[in-house]
């Protein structure tokens, strides 16, 4: 008899160890699922069974780019608090936004951020930023360029970007087949943004046409969510580079270097800029050039912060404004008019006037309400503490969903339905007593607290603007896109994925 070989043994006994290791596996899954459902700090939270086991929901929710309706059918099917995935809750009432968002020790958040928006670069900037040192440290520089002083400095270049998208309807915005609105409004809100962060000057409004940046841009979206949701399920992670568009996966470290050459070049301009921008207030004309590669980075990563924060809501809010005005020619016709009875000429037009006017006012609310630009739910971790009446035990991430307090009946009368009515105040003569009842406090579009949205004010300055100064210039006709519906047509990676909206720009 011959004796048995190294491989002899190998074959003999593989299948046992394919047994052993298969059973170990089924039992650490029985195991760990035992544990996440019954002994696990976020047990006692209703949800689906498979939610509080796996990220197998959440995250498939999130790749079809629907979570934000996902979010709103588990809490209209489970209650007030749903566990959406093993360690993480979401919300959606008034009192839950101000438990999680509002409070706060020293003006410093309690609830701090994840690192949901941690893409590795080794600084998180300011909007990113999770620690409430370090976040203080680059608020102290920062905040001031959001006063209203600052934002007022800021309003001759908000005018020049948006004068220059309406010359720019008027040479060919008036085509029988009109305009693709995905395109020319991220045009104008790129180029706006990126001269406010840093005073990068960019040119697709003017040219008309694309570039490797902006694609770059459209191109991370699905990766960007897939980079966050491997913070989940690391494997999704290894998925992602295969879903980069070619032509982007090529520009990629073309389109990072000039961005930071053009960070390098304002930092070098500083004290001899065309205008006020962002970066004033990170780097004064008196400050020495940053002094190591540390500093350097902090200061692309809040120069670039600035620029996607300046660019992505509005780029949605100002397609969504149009989509609503074109679906809804009742309230097209009626703002058309207040905006055109309160001016004499185009060059009237100011934020501060246009501030007065209520049914622009209530058209950008309701905006802001049926279409929400924040889908992330704005996670953050519990410090041990009690939100909307439960107690969540620390290290269990919270999030709100806004989505479904500004779309819920508790809320608001016909919640579904686009009514800027509901905003007006009770002498107005279109004061509607349907909506009397609407609880305006589940309206947080700019979140609240001490991170909420510092941009608010030149957002509704530039909306307001960009609406006032189109509805003045043109009647607008809607040749496609406009027939969609928001719930059915619509969804969201980083960035919103829209119809195609097609708009002819016609001067009255
Ligand atoms: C309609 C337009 C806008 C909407 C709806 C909006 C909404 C929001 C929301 C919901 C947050 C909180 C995000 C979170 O906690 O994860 C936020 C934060 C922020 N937004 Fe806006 N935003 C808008 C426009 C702007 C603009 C034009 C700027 C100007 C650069 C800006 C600057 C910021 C900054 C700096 C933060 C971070 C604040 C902090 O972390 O302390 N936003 N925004």
């Amino acid at each position: 008899m011959g004796t048995l070989s190294f491989f002899d043994l190998t074959w003999t006994w593989s299948p046992w160890l394919l047994w052993v290791a298969a059973s170990a596996t089924v039992a650490s899954a029985i195991g760990r699922s035992v544990y996440l459902l019954y002994f696990h700090p976020a047990a006692k939270f209703p949800g689906p069974k498979l939610a509080a086991i796996s990220y197998i929901p959440y995250c498939y929710h999130w790749i079809r780019g629907r979570y934000p309706w996902f979010q709103e059918q588990v809490l209209r099917e489970y209650g007030h608090v749903v566990r959406v995935g093993p360690n993480e809750l979401v919300f959606f009432t008034p009192q839950a936004a101000t438990d999680i968002y509002g409070a706060s020790v020293k003006h410093q958040e309690v609830f701090l951020k994840t690192d949901l928006m941690d893409f590795g670069a080794g600084d998180l900037g300011f909007i990113w930023e999770s620690d409430p040192a370090k976040r203080k440290a680059v608020a102290k520089k920062i905040l001031p360029a959001f006063s209203s002083k600052a934002t007022k400095e800021k309003e001759p270049l908000v005018h020049a970007y948006l004068d220059l998208f309406v010359r720019r309807m008027k040479e060919v915005g008036g085509r029988p087949e009109g305009l693709p609105m995905n395109d020319w409004l991220l045009w104008l809100a790129i180029d706006m943004a990126a001269d406010l962060a840093y005073g990068r000057e960019l040119t697709h409004l003017k040219d008309g046409k694309t570039s490797d940046f902006v694609e770059t841009i459209r191109g991370t979206s699905f990766v960007g969510t897939l980079v966050q949701l491997s913070k989940r399920v690391t494997i999704i992670g290894l998925l992602a580079p295969v879903f980069v568009p070619l032509r982007v996966m090529r520009s990629i470290p073309a389109v990072f270097k000039a961005n930071k050459a053009e960070v390098q070049a304002r930092i070098d301009k500083r004290g001899k800029t065309k205008h006020p921008d962002f970066m004033d207030y990170m780097i004064s004309p008196e400050d020495p050039p940053p002094a190591s590669k540390k500093e350097l980075t902090h200061i692309e990563q809040v120069a670039f912060q600035m620029f996607i924060a300046g660019f992505d809501p509005v780029q949605i809010t100002f397609y969504a404004v149009l989509f609503f005005l074109l679906k809804s020619p009742k309230a097209r016709a009626i703002l058309t008019e207040e905006i055109r009875s309160a001016f004499e000429s185009y060059e009237d037009i100011t934020p501060e006037a246009l501030a007065r006017l209520k049914y622009l006012n209530a058209f950008i609310h309701e905006t802001l309400r049926v279409h929400l630009t924040t889908p992330t739910g704005m996670p953050r971790l519990s410090p041990g503490a009690v939100v909307d009446g439960v107690y969540v035990p620390k290290g269990i991430v919270v999030q709100l969903s806004s989505f479904t307090a500004m779309r819920h009946e508790r809320y608001f009368a016909d919640p579904l339905e686009f009514r800027p009515e509901r905003w007006l105040p009770a002498d107005h003569a279109l004061y509607d007593t349907r909506y009397a009842n609407d609880n305006l406090k589940a309206f947080f579009p700019f979140s609240l607290g001490p991170r909420q949205c510092t941009g608010r004010e030149i957002a509704w300055s530039q909306t307001r603007l960009f609406l006032a100064k189109v509805l003045w210039t043109f009647e607008l006709e809607g040749v496609r896109g406009h027939d969609k519906s928001f719930d059915d047509d619509f969804s969201v990676h980083v960035m919103w994925n829209r119809p195609e909206l097609y708009v002819r720009f016609v001067p009255r």
